[in-house]
């Protein structure tokens, strides 16, 4: 337990201290309860935490959360929630109640600053600004009438998050040197678009491997489909974790 947060987000844990595998986020993108129990039965063993998406909690519901729970593994429920703060502090003082770890709310001024009131009194939520998705290009943001570079907006919507009391960002793995040297707030990264080398990058613009995300910078990394998807998901798991464990090990190595 760390600052009354059950997750420690402390930046002076690093390399070899770090357990890889507490850091490995499994997105649970399947459409149904009894295949998410399959799933978990599967992968439980080789994952940290497990990130109920829009798909799954809108088939099944807060059901779902409470089901993850019971597999002892935080949850870390993923709404991207975007709305006028009335209905941002609320929904998120709901989700505080569901015992729920990490939630995700687009890196809105006002939006994050409604999210970081609605857990008021329940630190053990964390607040992860979500800043540019890592299936956005340069020419994406140009077409909305942007003409920053995605590293500017990335960093930009850190700054916000940082601002407004987040615990942490979405950013892809090409970005955690930029908003940590931008930034001094102790943010946790936490990196989606993960795929193991040789593997396609499916819809993911700024993809890396687990290894680039952890050597960037990244706290956490999620992965969904090149574990849910693989011939065997448990052993796609552990490569995984060995992946970043190794990158984790040699941070402690360099001074
Ligand atoms: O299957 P894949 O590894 O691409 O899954 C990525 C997961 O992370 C999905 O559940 C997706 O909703 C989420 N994601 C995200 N932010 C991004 C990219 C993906 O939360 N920038």
């Amino acid at each position: 337990m760390v600052n009354g947060k059950e997750i420690s987000m402390e930046r002076n844990i690093k390399g070899s201290e770090i357990q890889a595998k507490e850091r490995l986020v499994f997105a649970l993108d399947v459409p149904t309860a009894k295949a998410a129990e399959a799933m978990l039965d599967c992968v439980q063993e080789t994952v940290g935490v497990i990130k109920i998406g829009l798909e799954l909690f809108t088939s099944e519901g807060p059901a779902v959360v409470r089901m993850v729970q019971r597999y002892g593994k935080p949850v870390f429920l993923d709404l991207k929630v975007l709305d006028i703060a009335e209905t941002v502090q609320r929904t998120v003082a709901r989700v505080a109640d569901m015992g729920v770890s990490f939630l995700t709310v687009h890196a809105d001024r006002k939006a994050l600053a409604a999210a970081v009131q609605g857990r008021a009194g329940n630190p053990a939520l964390y607040i992860l600004a979500v800043t540019v998705l890592t299936n956005v290009a340069q020419a994406d943001l140009r077409e909305c009438g942007f003409d920053g570079t995605v590293e500017h907006a990335v960093v930009a919507r850190a700054r916000l998050a940082a601002e407004a009391g987040c615990d942490g960002v979405i950013a892809s793995g090409r970005e955690p040197a930029a908003i940590r040297s931008a930034i001094d707030a102790p943010l946790l990264i936490v990196t989606p678009g993960v795929r193991p080398a040789g593997q396609g990058e499916d819809e993911h613009a700024r993809a890396t491997t687990p290894r680039q995300a952890i050597h960037a910078g990244a706290d956490y990394l999620v992965v969904g489909r090149p574990i849910r998807d693989a011939p065997d998901p448990r052993a796609a798991a552990q490569a995984i974790v060995s992946e970043m464990q190794a990158a984790f090990d040699q941070q402690s190595l360099s001074p």
